[in-house]
């Protein structure tokens, strides 16, 4: 493929990692208004492209952990031509939450998620509690959420995860539902002679929840002149901060051969979301400047913001 003909395949993905407002404005990024239409873990994106195909008039965006998947989904979205579609590297449980405002998707659809069976994998499930007042948020009044899955256990416990709170009210569960598009796991679970489940939900009460992204400009504190040393850097080593529902760590410290760049390798966690970046210090003019490592980019979220100012502290004092 030509070079040029490969940038404007990989056209589709957003970054939301450089965006400063939270939740992301979809009209400027579609640029139009139109009515959002979500998939979480499009795999292949047979779907999700099937889907926006038949309805121009929608915005549509898939959410995918997979990178391999969202490199083959935007090649055929690419060859079909279609306008209408953006990707996004990322947990759909963080993205719904993060990037999208209440009361803005009109139909999210799950087609066959990974199970996670296991009890001790139950973390890694996409469907919980959480995802339940996720959906109550973000979905429009009258907004649909849709599962399909092979795993009859899975349907049911969406099922009684809806009942336990008033905000989707379940309108259809079918068994075999005959539907336009099968995707690739739907194909090798049907030529396997599985039965297929599907849950159709409609938001009925709005709900709120808490995000965790600030937003803004970056996070940087101005160290007025003064000798920074290796062994000051690497005293950091390990350095942590705990306050409720936030964290962060020092793992590791480098030095440019000049002593004028500093990088320290940083994990937060905020809630149950963990993020590993790096915080660099850089000689300036007149002292030195503490920030976050351009290339690594990670969400202005309150550990994050916490990291640079205790670091620019520690450096100050
Ligand atoms: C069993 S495959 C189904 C793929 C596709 N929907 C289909 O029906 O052919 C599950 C997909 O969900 C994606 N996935 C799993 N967990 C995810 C998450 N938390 N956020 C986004 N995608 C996820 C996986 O990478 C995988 O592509």
């Amino acid at each position: 493929m030509r070079k040029s003909t490969l940038a404007r395949c990989f056209q589709y993905e957003i970054f939301p990692r450089r965006a400063t407002r939270f939740p992301l404005s979809w009209d400027d990024i579609f640029s139009r208004s139109a009515p959002l239409f979500v998939e979480v873990g499009f795999g292949n994106g047979a779907f999700l492209i099937h889907w926006a195909r038949e309805h121009p008039e929608g915005n549509f965006v898939g959410i995918e952990i997979s990178l391999e998947s969202l490199e083959r989904a935007q090649r055929h979205i690419f060859q079909e031509g279609l306008r209408n579609i953006r990707v996004i590297h990322e947990d759909a449980r963080f993205a719904l939450r993060e990037f999208f405002a209440d009361n803005s998707i009109r139909h999210l659809m799950m087609n066959f998620p990974d199970p996670w069976p296991k009890e001790r994998h139950r973390e890694r499930r996409a469907l919980s509690s959480h995802f339940v007042h996720i959906l109550g948020a973000v979905l429009e009044r009258d907004g649909r959420f849709e599962l399909v899955t092979d795993q009859e256990w899975y349907a049911q416990q969406a099922l009684e995860l809806f009942q336990g709170f008033p905000y989707l009210a379940v309108e259809r569960v079918e068994n075999n539902p005959l539907r336009p598009v099968q995707t690739k796991y739907e194909k090798k679970w049907r030529r396997t002679g599985r039965d297929i489940f599907r849950v159709i939900a409609r938001k009925v009460q709005p709900t709120t929840v808490k995000r965790i992204i600030e937003g803004g400009t970056m996070p940087h504190i101005l160290i007025p002149d003064r000798p920074i040393t290796v062994q000051h850097i690497h005293s950091l080593e390990n350095l942590q901060k705990e306050v409720p529902n936030h964290f962060f760590i020092v793992k590791e410290s480098f030095a440019s051969p000049d002593g004028k760049k500093f990088l320290l390798l940083i994990i937060t966690r905020d809630y149950d979301y963990q993020q590993k970046f790096y915080i660099t210090v850089v000689a300036r003019q007149n002292g030195w400047i503490v920030k976050l490592e351009s290339t690594t980019q990670p969400y202005r979220t309150p550990a994050v913001k916490m990291a640079v100012q205790e670091i620019g502290r520690r450096l100050l004092a």
